[in-house]
């Protein structure tokens, strides 16, 4: 496995390998992704494999823009508000495939929908050009593993089972894409991430929730039902609002209750775009031998907050004994 810095040089060779049905683990604005040729079935079949996914779940396409999009699915009308508004960045579109579309049939898991994003990340940009194809790319993590945000992560999760590693540094945004579905009579959140649902209801109207998403409430009462994911080995408390010894606290806000065995704040002013960045990357720094148990503050639940939170439910269901879903 290599790590390198992007260059023109390591971009050009980072899509050769594309092209040749290799792996590479690219920068997004989200989070890192482990990129594979979308149109080839063996490269998607490479990406499984490398993250241990148990199943197929269905993989994002990555793209340029609306432009190209419109070759692999069934665009409309709301997709082309939101991708003005949204492209590039942090927001997939569940859209039905299109006829013909070449996008690989496992990396939709045999659908007919193809979930798309056009990342911002320039780097992203440059490798989706310089291959001139898709990338499916998941997060480029062992499956039900906390999220990369930085190439570091990438080297430490997969190590040997990624060829090249292009490292773009700390991703800006640190959750992922929020998934929208607009394959229905109304748009649904499949998934909370890094476009706000009050941004997405400002272009479009309101939208509606995903029954499978862990809300506060069912989240709080059956934390077991909840896949695990994003899990740290160790177990995960939420809502605390008073710290043992033998815990790690992550902190948000500049009221922090003391006593904490280590504590790393979210975001002392308390600002969750900031938080989001911090997210993945602190509760890994704080998964480490000697604290018995993570202790996680309140996070508002509104903008970036439902991104957070859904992770955050999502790590306390795991249960802690790093065994991951
Ligand atoms: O920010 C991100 O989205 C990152 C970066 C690398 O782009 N990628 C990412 O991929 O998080 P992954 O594989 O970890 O998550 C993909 C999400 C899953 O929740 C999956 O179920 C959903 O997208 N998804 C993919 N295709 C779908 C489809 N056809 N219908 C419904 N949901 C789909
Ligand atoms: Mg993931």
């Amino acid at each position: 496995m290599k790590l390198v810095a992007p260059t023109a040089q390591s971009v050009a060779e980072a899509a050769q390998l594309l092209r040749d049905g290799r792996l590479v683990a690219f920068p997004t604005e989200t989070v890192y992704g482990l990129g594979g040729d979308a149109t080839n079935e063996r490269a998607v079949a490479a990406i499984f494999e490398a993250k241990g996914r148990p199943e197929f779940n269905p993989l994002i396409s990555h793209v340029l823009g609306s432009n190209e999009a419109k070759r692999f699915v069934r665009w409309n009308d709301t997709a082309d508000r939101l991708a003005a508004r949204f492209w590039p960045g942090p927001l997939t579109l569940v859209l039905p495939r299109s006829e013909g579309s070449p996008i690989s049939l496992l990396a939709t898991s045999g659908l007919d929908t193809v979930a798309i994003r056009a990342p911002s990340h320039p780097i992203a940009q440059a490798l989706i050009r310089a291959a001139d194809r898709p990338i499916a790319a998941p997060s480029a993590n062992r499956s039900g593993a906390i999220s990369p945000t930085r190439a570091e992560h990438v080297a430490e999760s997969l190590g040997e089972r990624v060829p090249l590693i292009l490292d773009g540094g700390p991703c800006l945004v640190g959750v992922e894409s929020t998934v929208l579905d607009l394959t229905g009579p109304t748009p649904t959140l499949l998934r909370p991430g890094g476009a706000t649902r009050e941004a997405i209801e400002a272009v479009i109207g309101p939208i509606a929730v995903s029954d499978a998403l862990p809300s506060g409430d069912s989240a709080r009462k059956s934390p077991g039902q909840l896949e695990s994911h994003y899990a740290p080995a160790r177990p995960v408390r939420l809502g605390a609002s008073t710290v043992g010894a033998d815990e790690g606290l992550l902190a948000f806000g500049p009221t922090v209750p003391q006593g904490a065995m280590l504590t790393y704040n979210l975001s002392p002013s308390g600002d969750l775009a900031e938080a989001a960045a911090n997210l993945f990357a602190q509760m890994r720094l704080l998964d480490r031998p000697g604290i018995g148990r993570i202790a996680v503050m309140p996070i508002p639940e509104t903008g970036l907050g439902l991104a957070i939170n859904d992770r955050l439910r999502r790590a306390a269901a795991g249960d802690g004994t790093g065994r991951r879903g």
